[in-house]
C-alpha cells in the first residue's frame, strides 16, 4: 500500500464495514471516524481529522434518501458543503481524499449506461446534495478521487436485499417494481477497488463509475435472490409510479465502467457472482 494508515469518515457504515476488513487483509492500518464522536459538518473536528491523516476515504454521507426530502439542509450541511471543506482543509495539509458518491446524480433518463462525461441531474435532495459534495471537493484544489457506486449491498447495513427478504418474511405476496434498471453491487467488491485505488504509486485522480458486470430491474433481481435461496414468497412486477415516495427514484442507474476496468487491468466480476458470492456469506 503507497499508504501506511487509512483514515475512513463514516468509518462505521455499511462499506465502511468491508473496507476495514479488506484493508486489514492487506495490511493496512484503518483510523476511523464517525457519529456520535466524530461529526463531520464540525469544523473543528474536520480540520483536526485531515491534519492528522496521511489519506482520507469519506465514506460519511446522510444516506436516507426519503428523509432528506423534508431535511435538505442537513443533507447539504453532511454530503455538501462539509465535502468542500474537507477539500480545503485536504488541500492546505496536502492529503489525498478519496471520496463516495452515487448513481443520484443523475435523472435516470438516459436509455444507455451512464458514463463519467454525462452530465449530471439530480431529481432528489440526496442526489442534488451528493452532487454538491462533488462539484465543491472537485473546486477546493485537493487531490481528489470520486468513485460514483450504485444499488450497494453488504453486512451490517440497511440496503434492498435487507429490506426485501425482511418483506418475504413478513408479507403474503411481494410487489417489486420492474422499471428501475440498475446493477447490484456489493460493498466488498468496493472495498477492494478502493484498496486497489490506495495501493497505486499515483494516486488516480478524476471521476470513476463502478458497479457489478450487467443490469437487471429491482423485480428480476428479487427473483434471482429468491430462487438462489429457495424463498417461496411470491412476488409480481410493478411501476415506480404505482409506490407513492417522498424522493424521486433515477430508472436507469446502469453505469458504463470502461473508465475504471481499464484503470484497474482487470473485468468487474457480473452481479449474479457477485450476489452469490455474498448471499454464500449469510
Ligand atoms: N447504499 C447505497 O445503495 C449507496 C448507493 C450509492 C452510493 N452510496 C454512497 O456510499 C457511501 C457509503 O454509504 P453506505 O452505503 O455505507 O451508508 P451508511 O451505512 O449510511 O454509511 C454512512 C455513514 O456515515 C455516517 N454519518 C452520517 N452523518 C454523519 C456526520 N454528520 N458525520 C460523520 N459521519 C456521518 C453514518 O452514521 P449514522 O449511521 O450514525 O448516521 C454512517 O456510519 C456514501 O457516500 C453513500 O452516499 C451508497
Amino acid at each position: 500500500m503507497a499508504f501506511g494508515t487509512v483514515t475512513i469518515l463514516g468509518g462505521r457504515g455499511m462499506l465502511a464495514g468491508d473496507l476495514r476488513q479488506v484493508a486489514a487483509r492487506r495490511g493496512v492500518k484503518v483510523k476511523i471516524h464517525d457519529l456520535p464522536e466524530f461529526d463531520i459538518t464540525d469544523d473543528w473536528q474536520l480540520k483536526k481529522v485531515v491534519a492528522e491523516s496521511e489519506v482520507i476515504v469519506n465514506c460519511a454521507a446522510y444516506t436516507n434518501v426519503e428523509k432528506a426530502e423534508s431535511d435538505p439542509e442537513m443533507a447539504d450541511q453532511v454530503n455538501g458543503f462539509s465535502v468542500g471543506r474537507l477539500g480545503e482543509y485536504a488541500a492546505g495539509y496536502d492529503v489525498p481524499v478519496l471520496h463516495i458518491s452515487t448513481d443520484f446524480v443523475f435523472d435516470g433518463a438516459q436509455e444507455t449506461p451512464y458514463c463519467e462525461t454525462d452530465e449530471p441531474n439530480p431529481i432528489n435532495v440526496y442526489g442534488s446534495s451528493k452532487l454538491l459534495g462533488e462539484r465543491l471537493l472537485v473546486k477546493s484544489g485537493c487531490e481528489y478521487c470520486i468513485i460514483r457506486v450504485q444499488w450497494t449491498y453488504g453486512k451490517g447495513g440497511v440496503n434492498f436485499i435487507t429490506k426485501i427478504l425482511k418483506a418475504a418474511k413478513t408479507q403474503e405476496s411481494l410487489q417489486v417494481v420492474d422499471d428501475q434498471v440498475g446493477a447490484p453491487t456489493h460493498t466488498a467488491e468496493v472495498a477492494r477497488v478502493i484498496c486497489d485505488f490506495l495501493e497505486r504509486d499515483v494516486f488516480p485522480v478524476g471521476l470513476y463509475h463502478f458497479a457489478a458486470e450487467g443490469s437487471v430491474s429491482r423485480y428480476e433481481m428479487t427473483r434471482f435472490l429468491f430462487e438462489t435461496l429457495g424463498i417461496k414468497t411470491p412476488v409480481t412486477p410493478c411501476k415506480t409510479a404505482d409506490f407513492k415516495t417522498a424522493a424521486r427514484r433515477p430508472l436507469n442507474s446502469h453505469f458504463c465502467c470502461e473508465k475504471i476496468e481499464t484503470l484497474l487491468g482487470r473485468k468487474i466480476p457480473t452481479w449474479q457472482n457477485m450476489l452469490k458470492t455474498y448471499l454464500e456469506t449469510l
